[in-house]
């Protein structure tokens, strides 16, 4: 009997945008999956990716060149980037034991109490995003409250002014464009003046932390001490605030778009969370596993290995799929059924697992929760402005995210 093929044309702009039939496909029959004529190989399984991320020292995350992709090379961009400060491997593009260093220290600025203490913060800041749209009945839902939140709520943590809460998006969307997207010499040299803007702005906030301490993340970071461990020198840390904010602005903003457009597509679940507030952290864990917008991360083998069944090379680069793991059958009964009320008795893996697990989970989830607290309490009736017109994902192998979302509603 011949194997059954996975159909996966990581080029075809319809498998970017709507890739979970490709997704489960390869669950089904190869859970890794060597793309044939690409040096890619997936991992669309549960067991097989969590494997993978429990092994850091042969899936290795480290890989500078990511950060600032094929720019890097582009002596435009060089001339450009001599002016800033050097890209550190710290977090996201680090191993063990390097890695531990950072995250040690990095975690000093993430702690519960750090973060219980911005519930009310963060439903103020819904609230007034709210105000600004809530008498028109209907609003362009990404421009006016997935974006401006967590750009607000990061502008806060980092320290930016509000004058310049703008360019928290703008360094954002830069950061991401070097990551993933082909683009010509003149694009790459754009950005790469981004890069460094961002890192001389936050230079002027790490000195003024340094003078006028605050009670924010990145006093915190500037104050980072974990027994004999070196404190974050000036490169490091300005490397971390820009792993944090590309870890954590788009990610947010998708859960948000991807999170109400769930709720519009089933309305009896959203009826039942309006019923029952309580059920709103759980509905977050269940947006969080169907939307997954960190799609997925790349690995690369350290050394030759063996991966469900697949042998691999060292040098070859993995592709962890977050977003299919999050529906395999095997851990998730009725995978692509959203269910409010879901019993999680395997953990989706939103946040990856392991030495890499996302630092920003808990912030992430009070402000995911507070958000859609303030939406469900003043907003009714939610719909498609147009519902002819089905709102598009974007195609990209790495993010998950709608390109728009106009909404109707009554008000509250
Ligand atoms: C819904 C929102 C978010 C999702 C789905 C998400 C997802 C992830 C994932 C999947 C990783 C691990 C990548 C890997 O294994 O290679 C990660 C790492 C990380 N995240 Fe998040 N994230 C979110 C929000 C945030 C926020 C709000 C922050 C910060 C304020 C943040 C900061 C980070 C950092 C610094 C890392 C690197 C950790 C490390 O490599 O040790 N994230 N995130």
């Amino acid at each position: 009997m011949s194997t059954p093929q996975v159909t996966i044309d990581l080029s075809s702009e319809s498998f970017l945008r709507e890739p979970h039939e490709s997704y489960k496909q390869g669950r089904e029959h190869h859970p890794v999956y060597r793309v044939p004529d690409q040096d890619v190989i997936m991992v669309f399984g549960y067991d097989p990716l969590l494997e993978a991320l429990m092994k850091p020292k042969v899936f290795s995350s480290k890989n500078t060149e990511s950060v600032l992709g094929a720019s890097i090379h582009n002596p435009a961009c060089q001339a450009i980037y001599e002016k800033g400060w050097p890209q550190v491997d710290t977090l996201l593009t680090n191993d063990p034991p390097s890695h531990t260093r950072f995250k040690k220290l990095v975690n000093q600025a993430f702690t519960k109490e750090r973060v219980e203490g911005l519930k009310d913060h963060f439903e103020a800041m819904a609230d007034k995003l709210i105000d600004g749209f809530v008498e028109r009945g209907q609003c362009q839902f990404i421009d006016e409250f997935a974006n401006p939140l967590p750009s607000q709520v990061m502008a806060q943590q980092l320290g930016i002014q509000e004058k310049d809460i703008a360019k928290v998006k703008i360094w954002s969307d830069a950061f991401i464009d070097l990551i993933g997207t082909d683009m010509s010499s003149d694009e790459q040299v754009k950005r790469a003046r981004l890069v460094v803007e961002f890192q001389h702005y936050m230079k002027e906030c790490l000195d003024e932390r340094r003078t006028h301490p605050r009670i924010d993340l990145l006093t915190d970071l500037v104050n980072a001490r974990v027994d004999d461990e070196t404190p974050l020198n000036e490169a490091e840390l300005l490397n971390v605030a820009q792993a944090i904010l590309v870890a954590a602005n788009t990610t947010t903003s998708h859960m948000l778009s991807g999170g109400l457009l769930r709720l519009i597509d089933n309305p009896e679940q959203c009826a039942k969370v309006r019923a029952h507030p309580e059920l709103i952290p759980n509905m977050v864990e269940e947006l969080l596993r169907l939307q997954t917008p960190t799609q997925g991360m790349w690995r690369t083998a350290a050394e030759d290995t063996e991966l469900g069944g697949v042998a691999i090379k060292k040098g070859e680069m993995l592709l962890l799929l977050f977003t299919s793991a999050n529906r395999d059958a095997k851990y998730f009964a009725d995978p692509d059924t959203f269910d409010v009320e879901r019993n999680f008795s395997a953990a989706h893996v939103a946040f990856s697992r392991g030495v890499h697990t996302c630092i920003g989970m808990m912030l992430a989830r009070q402000e995911l929760v507070c958000a859609f607290r303030q939406i469900l309490k003043r907003m009714d009736n939610i719909t498609l402005l147009d519902p002819s017109q089905r709102p598009k994902y974007e195609a990209s192998l790495i993010f998950r995210g709608l390109e728009t979302l106009d909404i109707a509603f009554t008000a509250r």
